[in-house]
């Protein structure tokens, strides 16, 4: 089986690849480079199968050879990287997205969308269910990012209906662990390098919003079940039902690096959702998924990582 991951040197991307490589697929990453490195393919590089090719999927493709499956993951996923590039992201979800279909279709193959839970904007319903159309705001500052990936879900969607490609939708939730970027913008890694920085942990509002945070390992089991299931029924939700404030959060990541730093509070950005947990029922149902790493050790594992980074740089 060969797999082509877009976004293939992002964060996620780089784990998909390493997970599809070690399960005997040969891999294709296909990646701008405009937030993902090279590094995070590291364990990948020289595998048999391999290949890296450096394309913004925003402009048209064609990948040689055979392609079973299609894993759509290309786009600025961090509020700075969506806020700093909105045409940009715009065109990934839209234009990107139907390329990406378009090799599915002429190859037969089956296609994965990296959706997320920004689809649900500001929600009203909680915990939040396939089912729920969700709250966005159209034209404010996130909806480059939200509208996108609403429209790619349609765009793959009018795909199976009318082509008949096997489309299958995961709505992730925030994700964490080794490999994002200290400087990435998320919660996770900000926090993470302000602990070990010495410096003040930031939290926009008074941090009694809430996130629901999935470890890594567990987020690309539930990626790759779904993928390969049989499921041909709408969008998928793949997350950590456990809901967090950002307050907790913040506290916890302190004691786990043992740092001395304080809390700082800040305006909270606009249209910044309130509440936000995954209802994964269907998930749990269907591919018989459910996170298993809990956050106070995949923060562990994932603080380690930091370190390690931190270590090799004032060794270079
Ligand atoms: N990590 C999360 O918590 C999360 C949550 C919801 C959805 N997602 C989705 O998962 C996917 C991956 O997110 P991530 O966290 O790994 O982010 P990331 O920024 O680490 O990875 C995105 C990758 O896409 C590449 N890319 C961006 N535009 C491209 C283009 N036009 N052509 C080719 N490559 C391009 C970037 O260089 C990068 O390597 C995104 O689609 C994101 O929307 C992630």
């Amino acid at each position: 089986m060969r797999a082509i991951v877009t976004g293939g040197a992002g964060f996620l991307g780089g784990h998909l690849c390493r997970e599809l490589v070690g399960r005997g697929l040969e891999v294709v990453a296909v990646d701008d480079l405009s937030t993902g490195r090279v590094a995070n393919l590291a364990a990948v590089e020289g595998a048999p199968g391999f290949r890296f090719l450096e394309h913004d999927v925003s402009e048209p493709f064609e990948v040689d050879g055979p392609v079973d499956a299609v894993l759509h993951f290309a786009s600025p996923a961090s509020p700075p990287d969506y806020l700093a590039r909105p045409i940009e992201t715009l065109r990934v979800g839209s234009t990107g997205t139907q390329h990406t279909l378009e090799l599915a279709r002429r190859n037969g193959a089956r296609y994965l969308l990296a959706s997320t839970s920004e689809v649900y904007g500001d929600p009203l319903v909680h915990p939040q269910a396939e089912t729920y159309w969700g709250n966005v705001n159209p034209v404010g500052p996130r909806s480059v990012y939200d509208e996108a990936k609403r429209f790619a879900e349609a765009m793959a969607t009018a795909y199976r209906r009318t082509h008949g490609v096997d489309v299958k939708i995961a709505r992730i939730f925030n994700t964490y662990g080794p490999g994002l970027r200290p400087a990435d913008g998320r919660a996770v890694p900000n926090f993470i390098a302000q602990a070990l920085a010495g410096e003040p942990l930031t939290i926009y509002g008074d941090g009694s919003q809430t996130r629901s945070f999935c470890f890594v390992d567990d987020e690309v089991q539930g990626l790759l079940g779904l993928l390969l299931s049989d499921w041909s029924g709408g969008p998928m939700n793949i997350g950590n039902p456990e809901e967090h404030t950002i307050l907790e959060l913040a506290r916890l990541v302190i004691a786990l690096t043992g740092s001395s730093s304080d809390i700082a509070f800040r305006p909270l950005p606009v249209d910044d959702p309130v509440r936000r947990c995954p209802d994964i029922a269907l998930a749990r149902r269907e591919l018989g998924w459910k996170p298993t790493v809990t956050l106070t050790e995949g923060l562990r594992r994932t603080i380690s990582w930091f370190c390690d980074q931190v270590g090799n740089e004032s060794h270079r």
